[in-house]
């Protein structure tokens, strides 16, 4: 069995970005776009990826079509070093999910069709696999619909087995923010919501009060700020970092890298405020190019970008209680 250090179960697809389009997309008109990007998709993927070119070493667990480009987004995931023997390939109808987005001057399209991210159940999982690691991942957490009936369950088992436990749910297309998702983070150590998301959980339109809900749950919460940076609270200590300047050209997966950065971090010991100081770099860094792993497909860039920003000696670890 090999040895991970984060083990993630998620979805796996590309990202289509056709961009250059007119800024109205008027019906039955051919619209003529200036550009094509193919990228590593999806917010499992995306932290997987981003995860493990920072040189964790990472496990992933999805089920794919048996498609072309299911196979495409396998070998991207592959590329950047993360394990891939546990993806399942299931033919027989249901295709590899695809995001198509179309970006424009003042607004973007984002157009999903989930596909087998539907219909990966308990029984695509290997558990021996999953826990063979110290930490376990996982995102989008409402799209994982097969995987429902059993969510509690497979939370509780990985716990069990000594493993700390990250959850990014990303937004709930339902709008219901329910799933028992209560059930589950009894088992979460550190739950990584954006601020609407940290909202909506909560069910409080005020941030502070929601940070405050969240954290009696769970022993740490990251809220990603967007433009405004980051912050965590962990009980009643709270650190903020201020977004780091950069010249944006995407934001889409910055706040799965956040979670790569603080996650890269979190399982090497280090205390709240560094591992959220560097969630906060690796979202920046993101933004950098466009889709959510081009900045860290390039290893010269990543290193460099990792060397003029970051000083690893002024970090210090989390005490022997975990820094809580
Ligand atoms: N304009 C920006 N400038 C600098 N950093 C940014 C910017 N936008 C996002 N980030 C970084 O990426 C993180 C995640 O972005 P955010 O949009 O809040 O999350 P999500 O993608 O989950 O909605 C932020 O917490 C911040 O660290
Ligand atoms: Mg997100």
């Amino acid at each position: 069995m090999p040895d991970f250090d984060v083990t993630v179960v998620g979805e796996l697809n590309l990202d289509l970005i056709l961009s250059g389009l007119p800024e109205v997309l008027e019906p039955e008109r051919e619209l003529l776009a200036e550009g094509l990007a193919v990228t590593l998709g999806s917010s499992s993927a995306i932290f997987a990826h981003n995860l493990s070119a920072l040189g964790t070493r990472v496990g992933f667990i999805s089920r794919i079509g048996d498609d072309p480009l299911g196979q495409i987004a396998l070998e991207r995931l592959a590329e950047g070093g993360v394990d891939v023997s546990r993806v399942r390939r299931v033919g027989g109808g249901t295709a590899t999910g695809l995001t198509v987005i179309l970006p424009r001057a003042n607004s973007r399209n984002i157009l999903t069709y989930p596909g087998t991210m539907n219909e990966m159940c308990f029984e695509d999982l290997d558990l021996d696999y999953l826990t063979s690691a110290r930490h376990f991942h996982m995102s989008s957490f409402f799209l994982h619909r097969g995987l429902r009936p059993r969510m509690v369950d497979l939370f509780k088992k990985l716990k069990a087995s000594g493993m700390t436990i990250s959850l990014d749910t990303n937004d709930d297309p339902s709008d219901q923010w329910d799933d028992n998702l209560t059930g589950v983070l009894r088992y979460v150590d550190v739950l990584m919501p954006n601020a609407r998301e940290a909202r909506k959980i909560a069910r409080t339109d005020d941030l502070t009060e929601a940070v405050t809900r969240l954290a009696q749950q769970v022993p740490i919460v990251t809220v990603k700020l967007g433009g405004e940076g980051a912050l965590v609270r962990c009980g009643k200590d709270e650190f903020r970092s201020p977004a780091v300047n950069v010249a944006v050209v995407d934001p889409v997966g910055a706040g799965d890298s956040f979670d790569a950065g603080f996650v890269h971090q979190y399982v090497q010991g280090k205390n709240h405020a560094t591992s959220l100081a560097f969630g906060n770099l690796m979202g920046a860094f993101s933004t950098t190019r466009p889709g959510g792993t081009e900045a860290f497909r390039d290893r010269p860039y990543l290193d460099d970008f990792v060397s003029r920003n970051w000083n690893p000696t002024s970090t210090e670890t989390r005490d022997a209680t975990g820094g809580r």
